[in-house]
């Protein structure tokens, strides 16, 4: 892709080179264009030599001696001449700026002028990060189509810790890489899935749950609505932010996960069932908080719906793909859960190897499906993995339907 990267006035402009080198290895050609502030913080020089291009600064070149009509619209040119925009670091005054749409400088002229694909990587302060005003211009910019690369927690030049640093360069290169691959390939169809553990309660203050993140989930519902589909997410308690352009409904324990699945099923025409549901609950939950005793205390389990089990029986013509959590023999634990729950496609991961399962960005996944297919994916980022799912779901897709149509 040709892209542009504008480059905003933070500490974090200094990674904006690294990402430079990132989306050239990809392939990319870049062209930098930087606003006064970021110029506070890194030379032009830097990214002129990574790139071996001018970088664009200002609005006018009033230094050149070529300051003629063609130099006054370069931002026209230089929007029509590239695929991509991805603005990193992306300030709070920034966001505010393209979220109004003033046009005082290049970048701001450039993104009101660009019809291609805007990414912004946002950094700043928590305080800044976290108010109400910078949510609200993330908001509209979103829904005006504008891809966001939420910034990680962490410690911040400000010297506190908390969310508002830039995305780790190669996460927004990935993203990047991810979009240029994007095909609007699910336009038509209502994904229903589920993610996150769930809480099962003891007393009023503790319960029991696992370490399921939710990542997987949460970037399978993402990759889905950018692939065009209508995306329903039910999700257990995680801490990660609910994807855009995604329905969210959350919920704590396996039976609220149970209901709001039942509810959507109807809608849904590919179910994905993501979630580390807890097979067990509290049957007796004390109405008080136990109190601590020196003897010994058993809880009663009772077992929870198994909800994937419960929407094999009544999927219909719909597709559904559950998954496993599983520490040994994956393969042999796959198949039998693909076919006890009447799933169409099953997908297996060991939760217990490094870089993989609950908590990781990585994952390695095993996929089978009832033809007999089995497909191993990765280890890669949960994006790709992701990808990789719903690859497999719409090859599926042609098969069952394609078949459909034939018979
Ligand atoms: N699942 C579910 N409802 C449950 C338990 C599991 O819908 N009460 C779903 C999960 O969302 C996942 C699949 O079943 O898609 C497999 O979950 P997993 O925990 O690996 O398997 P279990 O059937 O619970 O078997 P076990 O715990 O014995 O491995």
């Amino acid at each position: 892709m040709r892209i542009v990267l504008g480059v905003g006035g933070g500490i974090a402009a200094y990674k904006a080179a690294e990402l430079t080198r990132l989306l050239q290895q990809s392939g990319h050609q870049v062209q930098v264009v930087m606003t006064d502030a970021a110029r506070e913080f890194i030379q032009p020089l830097t990214f002129a030599a990574l790139t071996g291009r001018k970088v664009i600064t200002s609005l006018f070149s009033h230094e050149s001696s070529d300051a003629t009509l063609s130099s006054a619209v370069e931002h026209i040119a230089v929007a029509q001449e590239h695929d991509l925009l991805v603005v990193a670091p992306a300030t709070a005054d920034l966001l505010a700026k393209l979220a109004i749409g003033r046009a005082d400088d290049f970048l701001s002229t450039l993104y009101l002028a660009f019809t291609g694909t805007v990414v912004l990587a946002p950094a700043m302060n928590t305080a800044m990060w976290t108010h109400p005003a910078t949510q609200a211009n993330l908001e509209t910019l979103s829904r005006r189509g504008c891809e966001i690369v939420d910034p990680d927690d962490g410690w911040l030049a400000c010297g506190t810790v908390g969310a508002g640093r830039l995305a780790d360069p190669a996460r927004i290169a990935e993203r990047i890489n991810s979009l240029g691959k994007t095909r609007r390939d699910f336009e038509g169809e209502t994904f229903l899935v589920t993610a996150g553990p769930t809480q099962e309660a003891l007393d009023p203050v503790r319960y029991i749950s696992n370490r399921s993140s939710g990542k997987m989930g949460y970037t399978i519902a993402e990759t889905a609505a950018k692939r065009g589909a209508k995306v329903v997410l039910v999700s257990g308690p995680v801490n990660i932010p609910a994807p855009r352009n995604v329905e969210l409904i959350p919920v704590k324990t396996a039976h609220e996960m149970r209901q709001a699945v039942m509810e959507q099923l109807t809608d849904a025409t590919i179910i994905v069932k993501c979630a580390a549901v807890a097979d067990y609950y509290v049957a007796n939950v004390s109405p008080q908080k136990l109190k601590k005793t020196a003897a010994r205390l058993s809880l009663e389990l009772d077992p929870t719906p198994d909800i994937l089990a419960e929407v094999g029986q009544k999927k219909a013509d719909r597709i559904l793909v559950g998954f496993a959590a599983e520490t040994q023999n994956l393969l042999e634990e796959s198949r039998r859960k693909l076919l006890s729950k009447n799933c169409d496609m099953l997908v297996g991961n060991l939760v217990n190897q490094e870089g993989a399962g609950f908590e990781s960005d990585q994952n390695d996944v095993e996929i089978v499906t009832r033809s007999g297919r089995t497909v191993h994916a990765g280890p890669a980022s949960k994006y790709e993995i992701a990808e990789r799912i719903l690859d497999e779901i719409a090859m599926l897709r042609l098969s069952i339907r394609g078949m459909d149509r034939i018979a």
